[in-house]
């Protein structure tokens, strides 16, 4: 017996532990409940009495060394694959990269930009922060016009010596500035936002998007006007749509008139959207009042031209079926991402 266990000792102390494998081949040999320890201890009652405290005082050694011999494995082979180096699960899913995605009314922006531009349409862009003198006064505004009123101008500055500031209330003050800053022939686009104090609803909200046409030349008639207006349309809304100009007023434009295009959802039979007329309107436009022309330096005998303001917001909303708004300017990542490529 006492060579049984010396003999084991010396296989214990040789047995050479390096990996999880031979720590495993380790314990099922030596401390496992079959184990060769376990088996000397088995024959303990075969050992003389006499001997008994001796030889189990050995084994108890025999045992301690080995158990011992396992913990210091398990430490030393833990230290060498610290729990914080990632274990690599190549079965499970990669993770999806998050992709933005367009704006839906960048989207039908565009689309109206592409199809402008591609008829010889620049693009032009003023600033949102505006003077009150290009947002009403050189676009002819009577200095008691209406929409000069707080309830519908968020003016930023008042009083002071370069006059008024304002947000922007229309992109049409980008007229000015181009025809200030351009000699004519002139066509150009100008897409951007503007502000109004409106109460917000579901329908409106105090910022949208517009985008301004403006084409001065030699004898431009209303007649091109209407030919460019139609051209678009087709474009944006369907070949078969059909269009309404209506007589309006604006004080920027003589004669004016507001377009209407056959509702695009019923086909111009009548529904909820088009509150059963069978029309939506979707701009106001005319020929550039001479006043206008000569406020930034452009001669009315010499030059005519047209201009042409649409909304931008409502046709987003019709073409995505998005019934608020304010979902449009909210930026919440649960709308946007349903507008991924
Ligand atoms: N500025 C107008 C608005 O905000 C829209 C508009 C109408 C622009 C007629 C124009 C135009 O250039 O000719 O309601």
């Amino acid at each position: 017996m006492e060579t049984s266990i010396i003999q084991l000792q010396q296989e214990i102390d040789l047995f050479v532990i390096s990996n999880a494998q031979e720590l495993e081949a380790f314990k099922l040999e030596f401390t496992v409940r079959k184990g060769r320890i376990a088996g000397l201890f088995a024959q303990l009652k075969n050992v003389d009495p006499a001997d008994r405290p001796r030889i189990g005082q050995l084994l108890n050694t025999l045992k301690q060394s080995a158990d011992g011999k396992v913990v210091e494995a398990e430490e030393r082979l833990a230290e060498a694959t610290p729990a914080s180096q990632p274990t690599i699960d190549i079965s499970m899913p990669g993770r999806r990269t998050y992709c933005g995605s367009e704006h839906p009314v960048q989207k039908v922006l565009g689309d109206m930009k592409r199809i402008f531009t591609a008829m010889g349409f620049g693009i032009a862009t003023g600033p949102e922060l505006e003077l009150d003198e290009y947002n009403f006064d050189l676009l002819n505004f009577p200095p008691n016009h209406p929409a000069r009123d707080m309830q519908d101008t968020f003016f930023v500055t008042r009083g002071q010596s370069e006059g008024d500031i304002l947000l922007r209330t229309h992109t049409s003050p980008v007229q000015v500035r181009v025809m200030l800053d351009q000699e004519p022939p002139i066509r150009v686009i100008c897409p951007g936002k503007v502000y109004r104090n409106e109460a917000i609803s579901a329908r409106s909200y105090c910022v949208f998007h517009q985008l301004e046409g403006l084409y001065i030349d030699k004898n431009v008639s209303f007649a091109d006007l209407k030919a460019t207006i139609y051209s678009f349309a087709r474009q944006m809304f369907g070949s078969d749509v059909k269009l309404r100009f209506r007589p309006s007023f604006f004080p920027f434009t003589e004669p004016s008139a507001e377009v209407d295009v056959t509702c695009y959802l019923c086909g111009g039979k009548g529904c909820r959207v088009c509150k059963k007329s069978g029309w939506l309107e979707i701009m106001g436009c005319g020929m550039v009042h001479p006043n206008v022309m000569r406020n930034c330096g452009i001669d009315p005998e010499k030059w005519t031209g047209y201009a042409f303001g649409m909304g931008v917001d409502r046709t987003t909303l019709l073409r995505y079926k998005i019934d608020d708004i304010r979902l449009l300017f909210e930026n919440d990542v649960r709308m946007l991402s349903q507008f991924s490529a």
